[in-house]
């Protein structure tokens, strides 16, 4: 199996203050990989401030890691010059929460989609690029001769996300990294979007990672899973056996916090906020969840917890202690290899 995209080790710290440098970690030593034929949806779950639109953003080769590489086949992105950089662009792809913020207000749709289609030259004439945008409108559930003449303020939430989405059908690139596409979107609208997004990896072979606050839509698209808790991955493997019978607390807490599978209940809405204080301090050593864990005891609070296989996923707590050490991204690529659907 060869990588599309890979993320060796990524992390990301921020400091802030001029003279006592404060320093927080983001996104904390997180590995994951894109294979190249064997599309799938990875879902990236946490609450706010848990580093996921950091680790997007590096994804993307917006953000340069602090440590650590993003590669894309094979190749560390800050080595791609010309064609090579621009191959990157265009097979790894964003969407983001909100479309309306990255397109041109002033640009009507035909424009905001033919763009894409002559600076990628996917097609060869105006016609051909035009049939191959009404096509790709079609195919996320707009109307094209509803849609085209009008300006991105003329339509809603839903549809504008669902022409970043006919975006993405028209430009096919081989990655897409969509960062909560559908939290600001009606939960009437959020099931065609996340039918969508499915159908581009089912026709297209796109592979997805999809990063979100709210469980519910992980486990309706998702394939495999990891959950961040304040940068790191706490617990990791197939969406099904991490959201319906979760091990580590962290995510027992979060799943706990959705009493009933109901969309329109944010996940994690009831929890606790997320920092107080010198927590951080407190467990720089040791667990990062520990003075929130309902079960922490001494050794959490000094020993870093390693990553243990519990029923076929990863999950980075002394509580499981008894079961065999295991190697995330090891264990990854064999859960990615099995989603495929
Ligand atoms: N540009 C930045 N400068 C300094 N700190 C930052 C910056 N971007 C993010 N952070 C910090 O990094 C941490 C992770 O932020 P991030 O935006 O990645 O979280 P998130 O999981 O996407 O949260 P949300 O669900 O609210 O979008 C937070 O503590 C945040 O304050
Ligand atoms: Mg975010």
């Amino acid at each position: 199996m060869s990588a599309v995209l890979e993320a060796d080790h990524l992390t990301r710290v921020f400091s802030r203050g001029l003279f006592n440098k404060v320093e927080n970690v983001a996104v904390n030593d997180i590995s994951l990989q894109v294979d190249d034929d064997n599309p799938s949806i990875t879902v990236i779950a946490g609450e706010s401030g848990s580093g996921k639109t950091t680790l997007a953003s590096m994804l993307l080769g917006f953000m340069r890691p602090t440590h650590g590489e993003i590669r894309y086949r094979g190749r560390d992105i800050y080595s791609l010059k010309g064609n090579d950089w621009r191959e990157f662009r265009r097979n790894v792809q964003p969407i983001f929460q909100d479309p309306f913020e990255v397109f041109n207000p002033v640009y009507r749709v035909d424009r905001i989609l033919t763009q894409p289609a002559q600076l990628y030259r996917i097609a060869e004439s105006e016609d051909e690029a035009r049939e191959l945008v009404e096509d790709a409108l079609r195919q996320v559930g707009l109307r094209p001769a509803e849609t085209l003449g009008r300006f991105p303020h003329q339509l809603s939430g839903g549809q504008r996300q669902r022409i970043t989405v006919a975006r993405a059908f028209l430009l096919k690139p081989k990655v897409i990294v969509a960062d909560e596409p559908v939290s600001m979107i009606d939960a009437s609208l959020r099931a065609t979007v996340l039918e969508s997004l499915r159908e581009l990896k089912t026709e297209l072979g796109i592979s997805i990672i999809y990063i979100t606050h709210d469980l519910t839509t992980a486990y309706q698209v998702g394939d495999t899973i990891y959950v961040l808790y304040r940068g790191s991955v706490v617990e990791a493997g197939n969406v099904e056996n991490v959201v319906q019978d979760p091990s580590h607390p962290y995510t027992q807490l979060l799943m706990g916090s959705i009493p009933v599978p109901d969309p329109r209940v944010p996940w994690g809405e009831n929890l606790a906020p997320i920092t107080t204080g010198n927590e951080r301090e407190m467990t720089v050593e040791g667990c990062a969840f520990a003075p929130r864990c309902p079960h922490a005891f001494d050794r959490c609070a000094t020993d870093p917890p390693h990553f243990q296989l519990v029923d076929n996923r990863a999950v980075k707590c002394f509580l499981h202690e008894d079961r065999p050490v295991t190697d995330l991204e090891s264990l990854m690529s064999t859960e990615t290899a099995s989603s495929v659907s």
